[in-house]
């Protein structure tokens, strides 16, 4: 029985592949991982979707003391802004779950590990989204508004 769900995956996988090479195909997955990217949406001028709202709200309570307001930084830990420019959404995830350490060179750089933090894990799509529309530049410094529902 392992045996043939092993091979249903397998053909899963196959065309799953072969979608990805034809054109329609390619732009809705296209489509699909921009929407990943970047799900914030935005009504105005600093205003946001309910979801990126609570994003900054859960910043400035579990991670601006460190990576500072509006996330631009501290003298001890990096400045998430720049950060999304480059980072890809799953890189951020792992990161903030499993945390991160640098000690090299007597440095002293510790990134705390949040999986257990379960009001930071069950809004991390949140979080992530208010810094990557910060990082887009279209969000700018302090408290949003939401958009109206
Ligand atoms: C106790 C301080 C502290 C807190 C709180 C903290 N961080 Fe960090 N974070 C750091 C440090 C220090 C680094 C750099 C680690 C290294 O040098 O590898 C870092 C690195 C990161 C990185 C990687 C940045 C990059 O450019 O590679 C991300 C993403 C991140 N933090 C997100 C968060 C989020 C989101 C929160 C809140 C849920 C948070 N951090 C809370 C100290 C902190």
């Amino acid at each position: 029985m392992r045996r043939t769900g092993g091979l249903r995956l397998v053909s899963i996988v196959v065309a799953a592949s072969t979608a990805l090479l034809s054109g329609s195909a390619g732009r809705a997955d296209q489509a699909a991982d921009e929407a990943y990217e970047r799900p914030y949406k935005i009504c105005g001028q600093n205003v946001v979707d309910r979801g990126t709202y609570n994003g900054y709200r859960r910043y400035h309570a579990y991670c601006h003391v460190c990576h500072g307001p509006d996330g631009l930084g501290s003298s001890y830990a990096p400045n998430l802004v720049d950060s999304l420019k480059v980072m890809k959404r799953d890189d951020f995830s792992q990161v903030v779950a499993g945390g991160r350490q640098n000690l090299a060179g007597g440095k002293e750089s510790v990134m705390p590990a949040f999986y257990e933090v379960a009001d930071v894990m069950n809004y991390l799509e949140d979080i992530y989204s208010y810094l990557k529309a910060r990082s887009d530049g279209q969000l700018g410094r302090g408290r949003p508004e939401r958009c109206p529902s």
